[in-house]
């Protein structure tokens, strides 16, 4: 398969994703371009496997860059502000400048961290990223949004910045774990729902379509979801009115990932399992015949991608999960007045920002997703 490029420009600079089946040659490429202080510091998650990593590792070695490297765990837990007070430790003793370079490798986690880590330091440092989660490919590696836990609250600390180049490389994408591919799926499947309906008609096709070795399909929905999250970020990066659409799913899911970290395992659902069960709620608040439909077939999606349909909970913590969900819906970062609020897409292609100020029918959605074993 040839290079895919998306460039989008953003406060007159231009950014760009390069999907390729061996990015290492890109990334070198691009370091050999910019003005550099010849110091780059790449931190990368600890379970990528080591084949990818040893490879990247020997590339960026031909730049002839100092180079510093930085293993770190992905996990919600880890993104917080310990670990983001020892990466910046690491670039003031080995004399970062504003000329070098932070490479990130990983997912959602390492992804937000290092976002975050590049804005602060010195006032912004250049940024590459490689996504290596399904999430992250398909989300997360673009639109700015960096950030950390603290608190309890989910990226309660973070800010905007764009990583100048963003890398997808086939051979990251045929070694995520099953998991973590399928749990990507979810926002692939809320692209489609809230903009795309090429998505949508794509996903409903034969599920092998989407399997790892059909590399010319795979390319063509990551790049197709990347595309439509773009239309709805790039005039509204600080989430005014058209970006918050791209949150359909996103109240109740930071919510129920909150009350099963603390009540069941951390990372008991992963962002994107959560996400799926969210757009199930959002579609149950609405009312009418269309939100019938768009629920059954979000339904299907979800099964079809292997994402949960229901959140499954022992009987003995319902009561406390339901009344930690139900709290943490008032915690959403959307609300600005006195109610909460989500997204309601009625018809594919046609969301809106809505506001609850029904508490019974929220208190019934939270019932209905949860399953008890
Ligand atoms: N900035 C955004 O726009 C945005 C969008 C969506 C999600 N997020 C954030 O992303 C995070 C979730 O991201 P995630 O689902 O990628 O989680 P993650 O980064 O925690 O990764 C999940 C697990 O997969 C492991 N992993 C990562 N890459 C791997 C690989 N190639 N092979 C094997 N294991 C691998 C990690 O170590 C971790 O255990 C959340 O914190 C969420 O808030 C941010």
């Amino acid at each position: 398969m040839s290079t895919n490029i998306i460039s989008y420009v953003i406060d007159n600079e231009e950014n760009k994703v390069i999907y390729s089946k061996n990015i290492d040659d890109k990334i070198i490429k691009d370091i050999d371009q910019i003005k550099s202080d010849k110091k780059i510091l790449f931190i990368y998650d600890k379970n990528i496997s080591n084949k990818i990593i040893l490879e990247i590792k020997s590339k960026l070695k031909i730049t002839g860059h100092i180079l510093i490297f930085k293993e770190v765990e992905g996990k919600k837990n880890n993104k917080n502000l310990n670990n983001l007070l020892k990466l910046f430790n690491l670039l003031i003793k080995n004399k970062f400048t504003k000329n070098s370079v932070i490479i990130s490798c990983g997912g959602g986690v390492v992804g937000d961290m290092c976002g975050l880590l590049s804005s602060l330091y010195l006032r912004g440092t250049t940024y590459f990223h490689i996504p290596t989660t399904m999430t992250a490919i398909v989300d997360s590696c673009i639109g700015g949004k960096t950030g950390i836990n603290y608190k309890g609250i989910i990226n309660s600390m973070g800010n905007y910045y764009h990583p100048k180049r963003v890398y997808i490389s086939e051979k990251i994408i045929n070694d995520i774990p099953s998991r973590e591919y399928y749990s990507g799926f979810a926002e692939i499947i809320k692209c489609g729902l809230i903009g795309n309906k090429k998505i949508i008609k794509f996903l409903l096709r034969d599920k092998n379509l989407c399997k790892r070795l059909n590399s010319k399909n795979l390319a063509y929905i990551i790049l197709e979801t990347l595309k439509t999250k773009i239309n709805f970020f790039k005039n509204d990066i600080k989430e005014r009115n058209k970006r918050l659409n791209l949150n359909f799913g996103h109240t109740f899911a930071h919510s129920i990932e909150m009350a099963t970290d603390k009540f069941l395992k951390k990372d008991f659902l992963r962002h994107g399992e959560a996400v799926g069960l969210g757009m199930l709620c959002e579609i149950m608040l609405q009312k009418g015949k269309n939100s019938e439909t768009t629920y059954k077939l979000t339904k299907q999606l979800l099964s079809k991608y292997n994402l949960p349909t229901s959140l499954e909970i022992p009987s003995n913590l319902k009561k406390k999960i339901h009344s930690t969900i139900y709290e943490g819906i008032f915690l959403d970062k959307k609300k600005i007045n006195k109610n909460p609020r989500y997204i309601s897409v009625k018809k594919v292609g046609k969301s809106n920002i809505m506001e609850i100020n029904d508490f019974g029918a929220l208190n019934d959605v939270i019932f209905k997703i949860t399953k008890e074993i």
